[in-house]
C-alpha cells in the first residue's frame, strides 16, 4: 500500500536522482549536461575522446565560475552542480542510467550504431533519445531491439539558454515513453513540443524560407543585405537572416537546407540557392572565417541600409507571409498542433510572434493574396499557397 507521500516521494525521487548519460561532449553534449545537473539529476558525460571530455569540463567549470560572479548561482550551489557530473569514454559506464542522451556526431550510420551499443548495456526499461537536428528518430531506433523506448530529444543552441525542446516520438516510440520524457522536460524548466518525425522537425523546417526568401530577394537584385536584413529586424526579428547566417555558420546552414530539401524529395519549395552554395565553395563561412555575407576583418563597416521604408516593408512582407505559409502547412499536415508551432518559433529561435498568430493578425485573406501574387507571378512551386491558409479564408 502506498500513501500520498509514497507517492510523492517516489515521484521526486525519480525526479531528482536519475542518472543521465549524454554521449558526445560537444558544444550540445556539454549544454545539456548542464541543464540536467542544474535540475538535480547525476549526469554521465561520454565521449570517444578524452580531450574533448577535458575540454567540456573546463567549459563547464568557466561557465559556473561566470555565472558565481554574476550572482546567478552561489558557489556552493555551482560546486553542487559540477559534482553531480561525471566524465568517462566508455559505453559501460552508461549502465544504470534512466535516460541516455545521444548528441554525436550527424551522421545516420554511427548513430545507429552508437545505439545498437548502448542498448546492451542499458536496462531494459532505460529511455534512448537522439539530440539530431536532421536526422530520421524513425531510422536510429531501427536499430535498436526496443525501438518502442527510443525518440528525439531536441535541445536548442545554447542548451542552457534556450528553452524550447522539441520532442520526436519516432513510428515506433510509444505513447508512454513520450509522455514520460514531456513531463521530465518540464521538470527541467523547458518548454516541450511535440512534432513527429518529419524533416527539419518543426523549427528547421518552418524556418527555411527565413534565410531561403531573403537570398532569392537578394538574387533578383532588390536590394542588398543589409537593408533586408533591417527589413527583418523592423519586423521585430533580433537579427536579419544575412547576419544570422554569418553567426550560425554558413556551412551549418547550408547543410540544414541541402538535407532538408532532399528529405522531402526535392520539393522546389525547400530549394538551397547558388549563392550560398557559392560561399561555401569559396570558404566565406561567417564570423567564424572572418567573412560571410559581410566581412569581420579588421575596421570593416557593415553598409547601410537603404533609406527606403516601402521597399523594406516589401521585403518584410514577402519573407513573413513565407514563414506564415510553411507555419499553417506544418500544422496542415499534422506534424505539430498550431499552440506548438507557434511556442517552437518564439522559444527555439526568438521570434518576436508565433506565426500562426501573425497570421491572423495580419489577416489571412491578405497573406493568401501575397502568395498568389508572387506564385503568378514566377510560376513556381515554391509560392504555393497551403490548402489550409486558402480554406481559412473561404
Ligand atoms: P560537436 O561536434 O560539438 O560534438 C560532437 C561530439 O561527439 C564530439 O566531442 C565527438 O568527439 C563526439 N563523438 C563523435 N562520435 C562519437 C561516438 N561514436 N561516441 C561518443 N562520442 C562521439 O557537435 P554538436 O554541435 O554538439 O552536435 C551534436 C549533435 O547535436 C548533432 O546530432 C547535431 O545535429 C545536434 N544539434 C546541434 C546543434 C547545434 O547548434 N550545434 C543544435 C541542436 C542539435
Amino acid at each position: 500500500m502506498t500513501n500520498n507521500h509514497d507517492f510523492i516521494a517516489n515521484f521526486a525521487a525519480k525526479i531528482l536522482i536519475m542518472k543521465i548519460s549524454i554521449i558526445g561532449s560537444g558544444a550540445m553534449g556539454s549544454g545539456i549536461a548542464q541543464v540536467l545537473a542544474q535540475s538535480g539529476h547525476e549526469v554521465l558525460l561520454t565521449d570517444t575522446r578524452q580531450e574533448a571530455l577535458d575540454k567540456a569540463k573546463s567549459g563547464l567549470q568557466s561557465t559556473m565560475t561566470k555565472l558565481v560572479e554574476k550572482a546567478k548561482l552561489t558557489q556552493e550551489i555551482a560546486d553542487a552542480i559540477l559534482q553531480r557530473i561525471s566524465f568517462d569514454t566508455q559505453v559501460s559506464a552508461m549502465s544504470g542510467s534512466a535516460l541516455i542522451i545521444e548528441a554525436i556526431v550527424e551522421n545516420i550510420e554511427i548513430k545507429k550504431k552508437v545505439f545498437a551499443e548502448v542498448e546492451e548495456v542499458v536496462d531494459a526499461n532505460c529511455i534512448l533519445a537522439s539530440n539530431t537536428s536532421s536526422l530520421s528518430i524513425t531510422s536510429i531506433a531501427s536499430a535498436c531491439k526496443r525501438p518502442e523506448r527510443v525518440l528525439g530529444i531536441h535541445f536548442f543552441n545554447p542548451a542552457p539558454l534556450m528553452p524550447l525542446v522539441e520532442i520526436i516520438p519516432a513510428l515506433q516510440t510509444s505513447k508512454e515513453i513520450t509522455d514520460q520524457v514531456y513531463g521530465w522536460v518540464k521538470s527541467w524548466g523547458k518548454v516541450p513540443v511535440i512534432c513527429k518525425d518529419t524533416p527539419g522537425f518543426i523549427v528547421n523546417r518552418v524556418a527555411r524560407p527565413f534565410y531561403g526568401e531573403a537570398i532569392r530577394i537578394y538574387e533578383e537584385g532588390f536590394a542588398d543585405f543589409s537593408t533586408i536584413d533591417q527589413s527583418m529586424r523592423d519586423l521585430g526579428f533580433k537579427m536579419g537572416p544575412f547576419e544570422l547566417m554569418d553567426m550560425i555558420g554558413n556551412d551549418v546552414n547550408f547543410a540544414v537546407t541541402e538535407s532538408v530539401f532532399a528529405a522531402f524529395f526535392y520539393d522546389q519549395r525547400f530549394k538551397p540557392s547558388l549563392t550560398q552554395k557559392k560561399l561555401n565553395e569559396a570558404g566565406w563561412l561567417g564570423r567564424k572565417t572572418g567573412r560571410g555575407y559581410y566581412s569581420y576583418a579588421d575596421q570593416a563597416t557593415i553598409p547601410p541600409p537603404q533609406d527606403n521604408a516601402s521597399l523594406k516593408q516589401r521585403i518584410g512582407m514577402r519573407i513573413l507571409v513565407m514563414l506564415i505559409n510553411e507555419a499553417y502547412d506544418t500544422f496542415y499536415l499534422r506534424i505539430a498542433s498550431a499552440e506548438d508551432i507557434d511556442l517552437a518559433m518564439t522559444k527555439g529561435v526568438n521570434y518576436p510572434k508565433g506565426l500562426i498568430a501573425w497570421g491572423k493578425e495580419l489577416g489571412l485573406k491578405s497573406c493568401v493574396d501575397l502568395l498568389d501574387e508572387l506564385y503568378h507571378e514566377y510560376g513556381e512551386d515554391r509560392y504555393r499557397c497551403s490548402p489550409l491558409l486558402r480554406n481559412l479564408t473561404r
